[in-house]
């Protein structure tokens, strides 16, 4: 399948990155570790295939901006244009040899996500969106799902630990959903979960407390899927909130109703 030149850069940064992890990931007991918060680890592979992924997108396009979760900011000559970058999202994951983790890479051109990848490679599954594109996995073409009963959906969350995030909302929200899903699925990889969300795997997916790198890719993944994907509010502000609710439009509309309901409730959890 032949590819825009841009996502071929973005492709190739992110499969030299994922070597990179698969080889630590085979050293993951003697990978030095630190902590970034509360139980916010970060690893000397995440720093690795971050200086991959700014390396090879530097070398293509040198004057474009820069936003990694581990270097932070860089600004670029041409101010149109701006890196968004996860080198390893599923950190968690990663550390303890769950295979499922990814690369996340999003070009964002005049405030738009332009282009998207999300790659996994423990399988090796590269999914890929060009704005007006369409979303691909492994270069066959994906979809978001078509369910339309809540009653045989199953969904993806986030789930706040001590020290971050809302417990008593997530599980009022876990609890309503509970009540209305056939499964509920936490699987510690936030770019993952929007992926498979296009790919008709999951039917909806909702977290909280994300970062700009956490969601850019994925969005633009969901939209080209044919999928819906808005801020709890049911607006766009998404990476300014760091939050996001995403499904087909019936998934998506019945889940952020089912939040809505749950947040006016917190107390039957
Ligand atoms: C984390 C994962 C996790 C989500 C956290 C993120 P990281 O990213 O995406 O699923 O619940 O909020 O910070 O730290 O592994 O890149
Ligand atoms: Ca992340
Ligand atoms: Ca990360």
């Amino acid at each position: 399948m032949m590819h825009s030149a841009i996502l071929n850069v973005m492709i190739k940064a992110a499969q030299r990155a994922g070597r990179s992890l698969k080889r630590d990931l085979g050293e993951v007991e003697h990978l030095q570790v630190s902590l970034k918060g509360p139980r916010n680890f970060v690893t000397a592979a995440d720093h690795r295939a971050e200086d991959i992924v700014r390396a090879e997108l530097a070398k293509a396009r040198p004057d474009y901006g820069f936003l990694g979760e581990e270097g932070g900011v860089r600004e670029g000559a041409d101010k149109t244009h701006r890196w968004i970058v996860d080198p390893l999202d599923g950190t968690t994951n990663f550390l303890h040899g769950i295979p499922h983790f990814a690369v996340s890479i999003a070009l964002e051109r005049n405030g738009t996500i332009v282009a998207g990848i999300v790659y996994n490679p423990a399988n090796d599954e590269l999914f890929v969106a060009e704005r007006g594109k369409g979303a691909f996995l492994n270069d066959r073409r994906i979809r978001v799902a078509a369910r339309q009963r809540l009653d045989e959906a199953v969904v993806a969350c986030g789930l706040p630990h001590h020290g971050r995030g809302d417990l008593k909302l997530a599980h009022a929200e876990i609890f309503a959903a509970q009540q209305s899903f056939a499964g509920l699925r936490r699987y510690g990889a936030a770019t993952l979960d929007l992926a498979w969300v296009a790919a008709g795997r999951l039917d909806a997916y909702w977290e909280r407390d994300l970062a700009p790198w956490d969601l850019a890719a994925g969005l633009l993944l969901v939209r080209e899927a044919g999928g819906f994907a808005t801020d709890m509010a049911g607006g766009d502000a998404i990476l300014a909130r760091g939050e996001v609710v995403a499904g087909n439009d019936t998934m998506h509309r019945e889940l952020l109703r089912l939040l809505k309901d749950a947040a006016k409730a917190p107390t039957q959890a």
